[in-house]
């Protein structure tokens, strides 16, 4: 397994459209598993494949337990598709794309989603509270969304800023 670099904002690749993976294959499944191993180096709940440059339909995600820790009960899917949504949530989200910010956003409170699995096979998946949360976050970065665009356009500038005048600093040190 290997930890991939996780591009951030002001990164344009991120606002790149993923495509459908045509099968869980031995290559998706290297992609599955060293996702996974770069979200937990990064203390991440979940990671979508075009934020690591990799522009296809997978995502993992871990989502913490009651007591505050990984389930270990990874999730790692492969052309996730949202067949149902319920209610709204709205809920604190950050990202690893979007390092150090964090926004409310209003997501639905219940989801169903189709997709396939680590080993190819269709799996349907019922979702609420903080995994119905982290996977639409996760499936809005296979379409080039992410968290900030579901905000305000002010509050998104400041934070767009703010990433700027970082990546500009990091540049010159
Ligand atoms: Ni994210």
């Amino acid at each position: 397994m290997a930890i991939l670099p996780i591009l951030t904002l002001p990164d344009k690749r991120l606002k790149q459209k993923s495509l459908p993976v045509e099968k869980v294959d031995a290559t998706i499944q290297q992609l599955m598993d060293d996702m996974l191993e770069t979200m937990y180096a990064a203390n991440g709940i979940g990671l979508a494949a075009p934020q690591v440059g990799v522009f296809k339909q997978v995502i993992v995600l871990d989502v913490n337990d009651e007591e505050g820790k990984r389930n270990h009960r990874p999730l790692m899917l492969a052309n996730p598709k949202i067949i149902r949504m319920e209610g709204t949530l709205p809920w604190r989200e950050g990202c690893l794309s979007v390092p150090d910010q964090v926004a409310e956003v209003v997501r639905a409170a219940a989801i169903e989603i189709l997709a396939l699995d680590r080993h190819n096979q269709a799996v349907r998946v019922e979702a609420t509270e903080l995994l119905a949360v982290c996977l639409q976050h996760e499936i809005d970065h296979l379409h080039g969304t992410l968290f900030i665009d579901h905000i305000s356009a002010l509050k998104r500038s400041i934070i767009l800023q703010k990433l700027k005048k970082k990546a500009s600093e990091d540049k010159e040190k």
